[in-house]
């Protein structure tokens, strides 16, 4: 496809869901404790990650009553993603609350969303949550559309494919309600005049030893691989202001390169906010995956797509009949359903809580709680859609200009 032809109409061809299928050119990341019995690397999730370990293997700092109370204050109200933990760890963050109330010193908001594939709804997690703080703070947002990671990163995706889902993805982004006089949207392939003057500058402070022990790169990974890291950090200076990144926590590896980069180039280091991984329908362990489709609940499913797949494929926390559910109870810490209650789709605690005991105890069965979920997936959908539908008018707006500079 040509830059900026058919940008707003290009559509994207159909490939099953096994033509995805990931082949990462990076081995998993050298582990310092393997008996931990997960992996968290921005290309492969493993096993049933335990939170506070992994804040002590990647060295960042937990989510503290205090922090939360505080970010709760400035914004002047609370959001149940903090309340229930689901960013849960951070770097930096009080540092960026200093300059912010101190010196009046704004920062900006970046994330992004590398396009494999259609938007699920555990993508919309920071999203939603990006916008929250872009609202209560009154900053700027960019969001990166990583076409050239995805193709690099996957072998059966052609650079049409992954510009096709990037489009289609930015629709999902803009539907949550981001505007285009404080948000743009940065397409790598596209934004690439922009983008390369700065990876450049972070490409030359960082060796093959060093994105090789934090990512396990071979001699066999190709050379896109070994350089993205610079794009995926070009973005945190754009602007001459401290900037805040809330993310996946399988992303920080990155932004760890970044913030030793910063200061040799004499930038401020990224302010980091992470979030837990979103489990797959079929289960906790790992992070909801486009390389099954049945683990999926994309953005642009139909309410029966839904309905069938949280029937069918929910992992459930219940009992194997009703007698043993009555008598024994559910358990909402592994049921998927549940967590997706928690995680995005029922932000009133007290609410959560009615159908968190009522689970517990056995009154509430599984299929209840499916049915629950159901419907608070195909409301939130019904309106997202819409908006996503009415995005393509303005999809533009929002892009990033090739500028230089
Ligand atoms: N690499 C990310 C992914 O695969 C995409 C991305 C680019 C990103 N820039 C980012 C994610 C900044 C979080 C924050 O999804």
């Amino acid at each position: 496809m040509q830059l900026g032809e058919n940008i707003l109409t290009h559509k994207i061809q159909h490939k099953s869901e096994d033509f995805f299928k990931y082949e990462a050119s990076a081995k998993p990341m050298q582990d310092d404790n393997p008996d931990d019995g997960f992996v968290v690397t921005p290309w492969n999730i493993q096993g049933e990650i335990d939170y506070d370990r992994l804040i002590q293997k990647f060295g960042t700092q937990k989510m503290t009553d205090s922090l939360h109370s505080r970010i709760t204050r400035i914004a002047g109200e609370d959001h149940f993603m903090l309340r229930r933990g689901i960013f849960f760890s951070h770097r930096d963050m009080d540092r960026i609350l200093d300059e912010y109330e101190d010196k009046g010193r704004k920062f900006f908001l970046y994330t992004g969303r590398g396009p494999s594939g259609h938007t699920h709804i555990g993508h919309l997690v920071p999203w939603v949550f990006a916008k929250w703080l872009q609202d209560r703070f009154g900053v700027k947002m960019y969001f990166q559309l990583t076409d050239d990671e995805k193709f690099y990163a996957k072998s059966g995706l052609s650079m049409e494919e992954t510009r096709g889902f990037a489009l289609e993805n930015a629709l999902d982004f803009i539907a949550l309600g981001f505007k285009p006089d404080n948000t743009k949207i940065i397409i790598d392939t596209r934004d690439i005049s922009t983008l390369y003057p700065i990876a450049a500058r972070v490409a030359k402070q960082l060796n093959f030893s060093n994105t090789k022990a934090v990512f396990g790169f071979t001699g066999e990974t190709n050379l896109g691989m070994i350089f993205y890291t610079s794009l995926q950090s070009a973005p945190c200076f754009l602007e001459d202001a401290p900037v805040l990144i809330p993310l996946g926590v399988d992303q920080d590896p990155h932004f760890r390169l970044t913030r030793d980069v910063a200061p040799k180039i004499g930038r401020p280091k990224p302010a980091l906010l992470h979030n837990i991984m979103i489990p797959a329908l079929e289960g906790t362990g790992g992070k909801m995956s486009a390389s099954s489709q049945n683990g999926t609940i994309y953005t642009t499913d139909a309410p029966n797509q839904v309905k069938k797949k949280i029937n069918k494929y929910a992992f459930s926390g219940g009992q194997p009949d009703i007698e043993q559910h009555r008598r024994l109870g559910g358990n909402p810490d592994i049921d998927v359903s549940y967590q997706y209650l928690r995680i995005f789709f029922e932000p009133d605690d007290s609410k959560l809580r009615a159908i968190h005991d009522d689970y517990r105890s056995g009154r509430m069965l599984t299929g209840e709680l499916k049915a629950i979920l159901i419907e608070r997936i195909n409301e939130f959908l019904h309106e997202h859609q819409a908006r996503r539908e009415k995005a393509r008018d303005h999809l533009e707006d929002f892009l990033l200009d090739g500028d230089t500079r």
